[in-house]
């Protein structure tokens, strides 16, 4: 089984894709083949900084092997390492519904923000995305909720290009995507009714992965409930069931075992238990993070091995793709010493 995700060299990881994505990626080298991107041309479709990208790109690195991804075991690489992804976009953007990326949420969503240029690259990214995945023909996709538009949209592309050039065949492999049941969606801590993103309007509501114990306990301890007094999930109360949520992804436990546990604690002491366990939970991500993050040849020499690997697979795969599409010279004679 391949199993396949990205993430972008943006912002500063936090606990939303710590526990929503990352816990997932480190699993499931322990299930199948991983592969795990760090989606550096993604990140270039809204302004960005030049000089930072590379430095985001191995702050990330860094920050997926202290989580516990390994590169003996899985392959870790830079997208824009491996140039069949650019080129896999182009060809799939033909099998690609022009409304159907300008009606997808990130596009609106992104679009609305931008001040100035709207790219044609902001647009075009689900087919970036698609590419990404597809190319490897991986059968799963660890991610976290607001993936599944994106998901939905990569596997009618590959049923669309294997329906127009197949003849028959599964060219492409039509993917799955991967939610968890707990914590596919994270929320702000100061508005619960918004997701955790680097982008949220004060960093109050976000707990980084990085961040040091003060910090995550003044986060937490400060973090949106309701006037009632009760733990347990309910609509009226998105603040206190996102901080069962947070504490049942961290304990590895079932939230109804969290309800019965703190039903009568009180919110104080709740904020104060689910505090505690996030900074011993991230505690150790952050020492292994200052150990790796100093050392970038290392890293490099990381990422560069990983997108050899990568190459060799989405090579192939391109070669079919092309030879289907009828486009570049035929594949035997491209072959031919
Ligand atoms: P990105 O970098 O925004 O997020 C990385 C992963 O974190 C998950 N995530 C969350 N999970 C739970 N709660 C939250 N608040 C939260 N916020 C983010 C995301 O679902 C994601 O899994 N477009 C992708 C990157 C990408 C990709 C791919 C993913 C590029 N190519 C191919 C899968 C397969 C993105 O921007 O993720």
């Amino acid at each position: 089984m391949r199993i396949f995700s990205g993430i972008q060299p943006t912002g500063r990881k936090h606990l939303g894709n710590y526990i929503g994505a990352i816990v997932q990626y480190v699993a499931s080298q322990y299930r199948g083949e991983g592969i795990f991107c760090i989606v550096d041309l993604h990140a270039i479709t809204v302004p960005y900084s030049p000089a930072e990208l590379r430095e985001r790109c191995y702050d990330t690195a860094a920050l997926l092997i202290a989580a516990g991804l390994e590169p003996a075991r899985c392959t870790l690489f830079r997208q824009s390492d491996v140039p069949e992804h650019t080129e896999l976009t182009w060809l799939l953007s033909t099998v690609t519904e022009l409304g159907r990326l300008q009606r997808m949420h990130q596009f609106r969503d992104k679009s609305l923000a931008q001040r100035e240029l709207v790219s044609a690259a902001l647009l075009c990214y689900p087919v970036l995305q698609a590419a990404d995945v597809l190319a490897y023909r991986a059968h799963e996709v660890p991610v976290g909720e607001d993936q599944r538009e994106h998901l939905e949209l990569m596997r009618d592309v590959a049923r669309r290009f294997n329906a127009r050039f197949g003849d028959g065949e599964e060219v492409l492999v039509v993917p799955e995507h991967r939610i968890p049941d707990v914590g596919a969606r994270i929320m702000d801590l100061q508005d619960p009714t918004t997701k955790m993103s680097t982008t949220a309007a004060s960093e109050q509501g976000t707990v980084f992965v990085l961040d040091g114990p003060q910090a995550i306990e003044r986060k937490l301890k400060s973090a949106v409930t309701d006037s009632g007094t009760e733990v347990r999930r309910a609509p009226e109360k998105p603040g206190i069931g996102n901080l069962i949520e947070i504490l049942a992804a961290v304990r590895d436990a079932p939230p109804e075992q969290i309800e019965s546990e703190y039903a009568d604690a009180g919110y104080g002491a709740f904020k104060a238990a689910v505090a505690g366990a996030v900074i011993e939970y991230l505690a150790p991500v952050r020492e292994r993070y200052d150990e790796l993050r100093g050392d970038e040849s290392q890293l490099e020499q990381i990422l560069q091995g990983g997108a050899a690997q990568a190459s060799a697979i989405a090579a192939e795969t391109l070669a079919d793709v092309r030879e289907r599409m009828g486009v570049g010279a035929p594949r035997r004679a491209r072959t031919l010493p």
